[in-house]
């Protein structure tokens, strides 16, 4: 049996054998498929991708239906429980882990580059207190890359590199020191003694202290967030990542536009309305009136469903885990009780089942960041940090990919044509 899909086109009686490669069928194929021969030719109608690849990757593998995730195929259950989200980060941007010098120096580099340029004070200065720590977030970064204009040379191997070492290293320096602005705090450095997620949260909550006393449970945990966090395929934010990448502009503006899509509700800003979620319920007495709203179609049941994830998301099932570690140290988040609760109802309930909703990689993780004393406004960013070297992994990837070009879908054309100009005192 040859790997062809024969397509017999009823409206002209016409047949056409189109290869399949991976299972796919290259789109292009189908414009043979005319009705006249001025025609452009058949395409596919596909708003939101639900199921069109984009592209070839071999950065990081997802079973949906069996739950199943791997970063250069190994699994994300054994990143968590033995590696550091640096170290992850290597994996993901190098395709395999580093021997021992290489990863002395990965950490060297990340370390000796997470000071900001002085002059991005006056822009984290200029936000007013209360501004979102998503747009501070993504303005920064924006600005960042205004300091580094060799970083447009993006074919340039060398200076590529140092971009995403910078774009990595300084990021948590970004996320703390905008936070430190919002509460009128003065900005506490980077200390090259810390690890990175030592580092941050030295950033985030040194006081006058002469050494932040950082707790090795909680920096642990932060640690396996950031790994869990650090990729996921071609999520909404990685794809526009590649789009922005794929017109060749500066890994600082393209890290700009994914976070930006990362800041949406359905995605990134999921674990933030969790939060809001559960403190809306409120008790668990009010869980089954919540389920029979949500079912009612008013509203959803955040930090539940996925778009691949048809089972349980093994993000959520780690970092379920992990929350009791971190409680430990903390004190347990009341906010808990009503998760465990709503998540048991939840799975037992026909809607949810029938749609395969499962708990996803934010239902737990706002609960950890909240014992950590990271302020909601954060959450997002805590999902962008680890997110960048997923980002700029997969833009390398595409830049060095042949079969890449600018992106730029067509469309199915719904609107009036050939309509005349009316002047203005003529119409209604
Ligand atoms: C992330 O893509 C990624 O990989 C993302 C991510 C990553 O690492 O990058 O994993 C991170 O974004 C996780 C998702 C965080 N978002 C949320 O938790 C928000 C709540 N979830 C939903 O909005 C939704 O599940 C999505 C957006 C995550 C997925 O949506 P889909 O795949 O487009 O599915 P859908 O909206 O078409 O839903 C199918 C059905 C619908 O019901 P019917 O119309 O068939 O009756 O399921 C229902 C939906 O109404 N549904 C939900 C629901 N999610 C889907 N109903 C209640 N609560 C929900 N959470």
């Amino acid at each position: 049996m040859a790997d062809t899909l024969t397509i017999k086109d009823n409206r002209t009686g016409k047949t056409f054998d189109v290869k399949i490669t991976d299972d796919t069928i290259k789109a292009t194929d189908l414009r043979q498929i005319k009705v006249k021969d001025d025609d452009f030719g058949m395409m596919t109608y596909d708003p939101a991708f639900m199921n069109t690849a984009s592209c070839k990757s071999s950065i990081t593998f997802i079973d949906g239906d069996k739950g199943i995730l791997e970063y250069r195929g190994i699994p994300i259950e054994q990143l968590a429980e033995k590696s550091t989200y640096v170290e992850t980060a290597y994996l993901l941007l190098n395709g395999k882990l580093p021997n021992e010098k290489e990863l002395t120096d990965w950490n060297h580099e990340i370390t000796m580059h997470t000071i900001l340029n002085e002059n991005l004070k006056a822009l984290i200065d200029a936000f007013r207190y209360d501004a979102h720590p998503m747009g501070r977030l993504i303005s920064t970064m924006a600005a960042l890359g205004t300091f580094y204009p060799e970083a447009k040379n993006i074919f340039d191997a060398e200076c590529r590199q140092r971009q995403i070492v910078r774009i990595i290293a300084k990021i948590i320096t970004i996320g703390a020191f905008n936070y430190r602005r919002g509460i009128g705090m003065p900005y506490a450095y980077p200390d090259n003694d810390f690890t990175y997620p030592g580092n941050f949260l030295n950033m985030m909550f040194k006081m006058t202290e002469s050494k932040y006393k950082v707790s090795p449970a909680l920096e642990h945990a932060l640690d396996i967030l950031f790994i869990l966090h650090a990729d996921h395929e071609q999520n909404c934010s990685t794809s526009t990542m590649r789009v922005i990448g794929s017109s060749q502009a500066d890994p600082y503006s393209s890290v700009a536009g994914a976070a930006a899509a990362l800041y949406g509700p359905l995605h990134g800003g999921a674990n933030e309305a969790v939060i809001h979620m559960l403190r809306q319920i409120g008790s668990n007495k009010n869980i089954p009136a919540f389920i029979e709203k949500v079912k009612a179609g008013e509203g959803k049941l955040m930090g539940f469903g996925h778009r691949v994830y048809k089972n349980y998301d093994p993000r959520a099932r780690i970092i379920k885990q992990a929350a009791y570690g971190v409680f430990e140290v903390t004190g347990k988040n009341p906010l808990l009780d009503i998760a465990l609760e709503l998540e048991k109802i939840a799975l037992e309930d026909e809607y949810f089942v029938k749609r395969k909703l499962y708990p996803n990689v934010d239902f737990y993780s706002g609960l950890i960041y909240q014992a950590l004393d990271i302020p909601m406004g954060m959450f997002t960013v805590m999902f962008a940090i680890p997110r960048v070297s997923g980002w700029l992994a997969q833009w390398q990837e595409l830049l060095l990919d042949p079969d890449q070009k600018i992106s730029r879908p067509r469309q199915i054309y719904t609107g009036p044509r050939q309509l005349d100009y009316i002047p203005v005192q003529n119409r209604k």
